[in-house]
């Protein structure tokens, strides 16, 4: 499996980075990418890599001509961050739950900034809930068919999970900064570990 191989000399990192259960995240990443701090419409102050914000919000506008109203929820997290999440899962939860929801510290493409965590509008209401996100099915499929041409690729697959070892997430978005490419991956749906393995 090639990996970290894909940036191209306009690319002043790779977008197409593979995080995942195996493979952490690279030790220089944090201080290379380029955060921007925006706050979402509930004030909270999140950071995402500066094109996956500027790809986003072409893409929430796109969807808001078709009435869809989606927000940011979580992007960018620190590994300090990722750690008080976890235990915040398993002390909630317990492990078996938190590994199917929550990466390991080092190991969360939330460290990237190219991972967003969407919540959506309906009715005046915010639905935030992955299992909630997952009944909406009609507004996630008019999200998920948009999002190929602004870059983005859904990460974790209803129905791939014995290959990426999450959950299914229709919530968690992930730019991979070309759209022919997120084309090729959300057309034939699959997982960015299959189409490096495909590669
Ligand atoms: N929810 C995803 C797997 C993360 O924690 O990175
Ligand atoms: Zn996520």
């Amino acid at each position: 499996m090639l990996i970290g191989c894909t940036k191209n000399d306009n690319q002043k990192y790779d977008y197409l980075i593979l995080v995942n259960k195996q493979n952490k995240l690279p030790a220089d990443w944090e201080t290379n990418v380029e955060l921007v701090e925006v706050q979402n419409a509930y004030d909270e102050t999140i950071k995402v890599e500066k094109e996956a914000l500027e790809k986003y919000y072409e893409l929430r506008d796109a969807l808001l001509k078709e009435w869809v109203d989606i927000e940011l929820d979580s992007a960018y997290r620190s590994v300090q961050r990722q750690e008080e999440l976890w235990k915040e899962f398993e002390e909630e939860y317990g492990i078996d739950y938190t590994k199917k929801y929550v990466a390991v510290p080092w190991y969360s493409e939330h460290h990237t900034a190219l991972a967003i965590d969407i919540c959506i509008i309906k009715d005046w209401v915010l639905i935030y809930e992955n299992n909630d996100m997952i009944a909406e099915k009609e507004i996630f499929a008019k999200i998920h068919e948009k999002l190929a041409d602004y870059g983005f690729i859904l990460r974790y697959l209803e129905w791939k999970e014995d290959i990426t070892w999450y959950r299914y997430e229709p919530r968690h978005l992930r730019y991979i900064g070309d759209a022919k490419i997120a084309k090729e991956i959300m057309d034939n749906w699959l997982t960015l570990e299959e189409y490096y393995s495909l590669k």
